[in-house]
């Protein structure tokens, strides 16, 4: 049997040559990095528990008129999805103050936003990946205005499915980063949410207590990130028995 072609390796994903024309398999991989990859880590059971809750948000999305990637799970750690141009560009969606928008401007971190703000970074691991302005974008040709509205619009849509999904399991949805591509559908364009949607790429806190239960565990040395991502996944019934401190999650299918 011929050896599979990987397309593109990242810090927390493989990307394989899939089976059919306009697919790929996406892989999940245990490591964990933050601050662009200065620190580092295996968290055993990461993959798993991001396979799973980045298909429960994307084909939820994808039932309520969102378009995404996601085609279907294919086992513990790959999900079949649609090939897609990626957009050089992150796009966070805020509604409470955390992380580097606290830094910036001084904002407390848990101050509610007084409506959900879009930011643009591009995506350029060796400059940090600045925040740049709807302005650069357009200048440097990364995507046109129409292209910026149909982001934003699609980043507003996975903000309001994503909150009420975690209000409902007692989650406040902080803040998000997704990423968008485009696919070709013959002369049209359209862009559809990419990448990954996990507790790598959101900060979620719980309601009653505050406690972080996403990338900031790892980031700020708050606790076992699986630990968190488990939570996470037994709330919304994505990925159940696993108990805290024990390595390996235990599926149910
Ligand atoms: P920030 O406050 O550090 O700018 O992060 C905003 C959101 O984006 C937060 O939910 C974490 C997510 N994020 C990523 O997914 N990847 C990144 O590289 C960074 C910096 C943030």
């Amino acid at each position: 049997m011929a050896r599979r072609k990987k397309v593109y390796e990242g810090k927390a994903k493989i990307l394989y040559e899939g089976p059919e024309p306009g697919t790929l398999v996406q892989y999940f991989k245990d490591d964990a990095t933050a601050f662009n990859a200065e620190k580092r880590a295996t968290v055993e059971g990461k993959g798993v528990l991001n396979n799973r809750l980045s298909e429960f948000f994307m084909s939820g999305l994808n039932s309520v008129g969102v378009p995404t990637h996601f085609i279907r799970r294919l086992n513990m750690r790959e999900q079949l999805i649609r090939a897609v141009e990626i957009i050089p560009l992150e796009v966070v969606v805020r509604n409470v103050a955390a992380g580097s928008i606290s830094k910036r401007l001084g904002i407390e971190e848990g101050t509610a936003l007084p409506r959900p703000i879009v930011e643009f970074y591009f995506k350029n691991d060796e400059l940090g990946d600045p925040l740049v302005s709807e302005e650069h974008i357009i200048a440097f040709g990364w995507a046109t205005q129409q292209d910026l509205d149909d982001m934003v619009s699609l980043a507003l849509r996975v903000n309001d499915f994503l909150s009420g999904l975690m209000l409902g399991v007692g989650i406040k949805l902080v803040d998000f980063k997704i990423e968008i591509g485009r696919i070709w559908d013959g002369d049209y364009m359209r862009l559809i949410v990419a990448d990954e949607i996990s507790p790598d790429s959101c900060r979620l806190w719980d309601i009653e207590t505050g406690q972080k239960l996403d990338k900031d565990v790892f980031r700020r040395d708050l606790g076992n990130l699986a630990d968190a991502y488990t939570e996470v996944a037994r709330r919304l019934g994505v990925m159940p028995q696993r108990e805290p401190g024990t390595t390996k999650p235990t599926l149910i299918n």
